[in-house]
């Protein structure tokens, strides 16, 4: 009798979550019809430029200081600011003595700020641009078809986009800047000794230099080589301590005690990505020379990873399969085959604060 209870009341359990499964479902659901409203919000509010209207003001501004500053509707404004602040984008502080309300920021909104160390607004910019955009579209082909989105979208691959069309060269290279300055100081602090007896450092794939640039003002004895194309580096910023080279690492790779990749060997199949490491262990000393990779690694197939970045890495895995032709995230046995087939001897994983790990890998 008891143990028939017991089941009836399992049973019951299981309907009830059943039922706040599907109850859950309801509502969730609605994320992914909208889903995209957010960014094409936050799009929006960057180039109104709300964040940066609100840190020059120095403090909260109410509805009608903020459209008059930015010269917008107080109507559409008002509705846009609704939102933002229901997702805590900004805070509405209550009026105070008979005032109105006003608006101030939050952790959020700093990082929409376009001229601050934390700034993501380059990167956000970047990804909700109608070319980044498009390849979206396009997706599904690389499953059925197996044709790069970017490709079916452009006629060409990122990379021969960017090289006729400065403008949005630029918005790749400000974005990456802005990636650079959230994960350089996280090697810095998560593991400074991989530069130990490091003179000269070349940064293959380094965009504008803005990686160099932060590792050499916080590690001054570095000698820099910043490593990109001619149509990348001809436009980059003149910086002491940093000398910009143009070429292709499928070629060649500038020479130094140890060559550095952040965010490059996710764009490119496993085959490409052994030609370009072999090209850079060709560049530095067989001895005491060393391979620096700043990539995420992806938890594997024996368990999911519960940090709180790995939605991220996910994330980005399919920005790679919208954006580049071959490329992907990699789980840590497809790491330790590309570094295998580039002729490695052995490396080592060092996590650090961020959506990436750093791999040393020895000629
Ligand atoms: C995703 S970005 C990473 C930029 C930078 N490492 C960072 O993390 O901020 C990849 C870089 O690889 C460069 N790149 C692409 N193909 C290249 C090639 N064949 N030779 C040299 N650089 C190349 C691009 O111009 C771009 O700057």
């Amino acid at each position: 009798m008891e143990r028939q209870s017991e089941i009836g009341e399992t049973k019951r359990q299981v309907k009830t979550r059943e039922e706040e499964e599907e109850e859950k479902a309801e509502v969730e659901i609605w994320e992914y019809t909208f889903g995209f409203v957010k960014m094409a919000v936050v799009k929006c509010a960057i180039e109104l430029g709300i964040a940066d209207a609100i840190e020059n003001h120095g403090g909260p501004m109410t509805l009608s200081e903020l459209s008059s500053t930015l010269s917008c509707s107080p109507s559409s404004l008002s509705r846009i600011m609704r939102f933002l602040v229901h997702y805590r984008i900004f805070r509405e502080v209550p009026p105070s003595h008979g005032g109105t309300s006003a608006f101030e920021h939050t952790p959020i909104s700093r990082r929409l700020i376009s001229h601050v160390q934390t700034s993501m607004a380059a990167l956000i910019l970047l990804e909700s641009s109608p070319v980044m955009l498009a390849p979206w579209h396009n997706l599904s082909a690389h499953a059925l078809i197996d044709r790069a989105p970017f490709m079916a979208a452009h006629g060409k691959d990122v990379w021969d986009y960017a090289a006729v069309d400065g403008a949005h060269s630029k918005l790749i290279n400000d974005a990456m800047a802005c990636g650079a300055r959230a994960t350089v100081p996280a090697i810095i602090e998560g593991c400074p000794e991989v530069f130990d007896g490091v003179g000269s450092l070349v940064d293959v794939g380094g965009g504008n230099g803005t990686t160099l640039r932060l590792l050499v003002q916080a590690l001054p004895s570095i000698k820099g080589i910043n490593f990109d194309l001619p149509s990348v580096v001809s436009v980059a910023e003149d910086c002491d301590g940093v000398e910009h080279v143009g070429g292709d690492f499928f070629n060649s790779v500038p020479e130094a005690d140890a060559a550095f990749l952040m965010w490059v060997l996710h764009d490119w199949s496993d085959e490409e990505c052994i030609q370009i490491l072999k090209k850079c262990r060709e560049a530095v000393p067989k001895d005491k020379g060393k391979v620096i990779i700043v990539e995420a690694i992806v938890a594997d197939e024996h368990g999911a990873s519960h940090d709180k970045l790995e939605f991220v890495r996910l994330m980005i895995d399919m920005v790679m399969m919208a954006h580049t032709t071959n490329g992907k995230e990699r789980t840590l046995k497809e790491w330790d085959y590309v570094l295998k087939q580039a002729g490695f001897s052995r490396y080592n994983i060092k996590p650090i604060k961020a959506v990436q790990s750093v791999i040393e890998a020895f000629p």
